[in-house]
């Protein structure tokens, strides 16, 4: 292994020459479900660089990988014990080496992910703050403090966790540490300088092996209000995301993030490495301050994602999120699923769970139509494994296979996520369906029967499928001039329940129309259709959008 950067690929789409994330599709590679490489049962890096062709025809410009770095494991890799070390279970440093280079051969770009908000609890800083106890400089490196009650037997304020009970465990020696996610995530003291000199120093180890960005774990976390003062009030995390508390979005991480910038600028020369903020903050605008000049290039917008099938609140979050990004020249983002949430298909079937009454048919509708609004919007959009294969949530899973920290720390069973992280079928006709190298073999979390019809390769060549729907998508998306970065969007007159825009470019016009409605509606015939999410019928005139569908347009 070489720790020269490898070239990244030619800018080939319609931003700015080397500014290829503004309108880039990022496609989330989530490690430990995407390709099994040694039949372990647990998905892994050359099982990755082995499938990146999948990607290349896919047509993605880049792809985002969740950690794999060395962990113990306790939130699937997002507690780091070792941030510059590949973990055993996902293979080696050159594994990394040799995926980055692959994924640059086939014109794909490589974000990985980076948690700076908090560590693993065998993380060497974190092992020698608990042997070196109170009042020692190791503590320092992170957040403890004294307990409140007679005897120090109170968690030390009212804060709590994002995974559910107090946000502070107490150690034997009497003190508290902060962490906002599971007990095994110390949350680090970002007022230590350390801690600064510790992430820059990681950020250009992965910018030397060649990754073209960073996705910012809780980018949102690292400062807490001064003192950390109480919230007031218990049930914080049913409003994280809506309002304000003294754990996130605290003006401080901004300061943070213009130092990072300057590293990533330092590495760009004709092709920008980026860095997209994970941040849920309670308005768009809020999240906007991320992508000031001098700050990150992208962040996520889970005000989009968590919109429902609602035509006037999305076309209401899309202008406001338009406005937000333009107000600081930022490429808006679009994204529908992640490793975090339910899978749209299932979220957007108004039913509990696949395939219950006609929850599976619409909710495949509904994906259908919301990846071709997504799509058709300016600024760049992010895919997450499986959703190209049309995949449901799994929401069947016995409770003796569930590894989600929140499941155990949770109420239960709902709003979990280990429904979305059910390995990829590839091929055959046997679990786990080519996701390992041995039929009848391993797989972390089990998989579907139905799932041996939603392969790649039971997929691949079926015009009606939902992967070749996502190909055709991602090349339409390439070869229009009016889609990806370019121009922003007018809309035009539509019934309720309809949203119809149109986008026009030097080299020619397009149109989108959504019917959101339970009901086929006809509309004037805007041209001629570029890509159909459902049967339709162009007419000279007019013509009927069926339910839940969605027609792309050259006007
Ligand atoms: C956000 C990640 O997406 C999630 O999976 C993780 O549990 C938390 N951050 C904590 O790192």
């Amino acid at each position: 292994m070489t720790q020269n950067t490898t070239a990244a690929p030619a800018a080939t789409d319609s931003a700015p020459a080397g500014q290829w994330w503004r309108d880039a599709v990022i496609y989330q590679v989530y490690p430990r479900s995407f390709a099994d490489g040694n039949g372990d049962g647990m998905g892994d890096l050359p099982g990755i660089t082995a499938r990146l062709p999948h990607l290349r025809d896919l047509g993605v410009d880049a792809v985002w990988l969740s950690p794999f770095y060395a962990s113990p494991q306790a939130d699937a890799g997002y507690d780091v014990a070792d941030y510059r070390a590949v973990d055993p279970v996902f293979g080696t440093l050159t594994d990394a080496d040799e995926l980055i280079r692959a994924a640059h051969a086939l014109g794909l770009r490589v974000i990985v992910d980076i948690v700076p908000n908090h560590c693993s609890d065998r993380h060497e800083w974190f092992r020698q703050a608990l042997r070196e106890g109170p009042g020692s400089p190791a503590r320092e490196r992170f957040l403890f403090r004294a307990g409140r009650g007679a005897a120090g037997e109170l968690p030390p304020n009212d804060w709590e966790s994002v995974f559910g009970g107090p946000a502070w465990t107490r150690v034997p020696d009497g003190e508290w540490y902060l962490h906002l996610f599971a007990p095994e995530q110390p949350d680090f003291d970002w007022d230590h300088p350390a801690v600064h000199d510790e992430f820059r120093s990681v950020l250009r180890f992965w910018l030397d092996l060649g990754v073209d960005g960073f996705r910012i774990d809780v980018a949102h976390g690292l400062v807490k209000a001064p003192g950390l003062p109480d919230v007031g009030h218990g049930e914080q995390v049913k409003l994280l995301g809506k309002q304000a508390v003294p754990y996130f979005d605290q003006d401080g991480v901004h300061e943070i993030y213009r130092g990072w910038r300057r590293i990533l600028d330092e590495y760009s020369g004709g092709s920008e490495r980026i860095a997209v903020a994970e941040a849920w903050t309670p308005t768009v605008e809020r999240s906007a301050r991320y992508l000031r000049r001098g700050e990150l290039h992208q962040a996520f917008n889970f005000e989009y994602l968590t919109t429902g099938w609602d035509a006037a609140a999305l076309r209401a979050v899309i202008d406001r999120s338009l406005t937000a990004m333009d107000a600081v020249g930022a490429p808006a983002t679009w994204v529908l699923s992640n490793h975090d949430v339910v899978r749209h298909t299932t979220r957007l079937s108004g039913e509990g769970g696949a395939g219950d009454g006609d929850g599976g048919a619409r909710g495949t509708r509904r994906a259908r139509a919301a990846t071709l609004l997504m799509l058709a919007l300016p600024g760049s959009a992010y895919l997450y494994q499986g959703e190209e294969l049309g995949l449901p949530e799994v929401t069947d899973l016995p409770d003796e296979v569930r590894q989600d920290p929140a499941f155990f720390r949770g109420a239960g069973q709902d709003g979990t996520r280990d429904g979305c992280r059910v390995p990829l079928p590839w091929s055959g006709r046997r679990a786990p369906y080519g996701f390992g190298p041995v039929e009848g073999g391993p797989s972390w979390l089990p998989q579907p029967d139905s799932w041996r019809d939603l392969s790649v390769a039971a997929q691949t060549g079926d015009p009606a499928s939902t992967l070749e729907f996502y190909r055709r998508a991602l090349a339409a998306r390439r070869a229009h001039p009016a889609l990806g970065a370019g121009p922003g969007l007018v809309w035009l007159p539509s019934p309720e329940g309809v949203l119809a825009f149109s986008r026009t470019a030097a080299g020619g016009s397009f149109v989108c129309t959504v019917n959101l409605t339970g009901a086929p509606v006809a509309l004037p015939t805007p041209g001629t259709v570029l890509l159909a999410g459902a049967d339709v019928v162009p007419g000279a005139e007019e013509t009927v959008l069926p339910a839940d569908s969605a027609v792309w347009w050259a006007a």
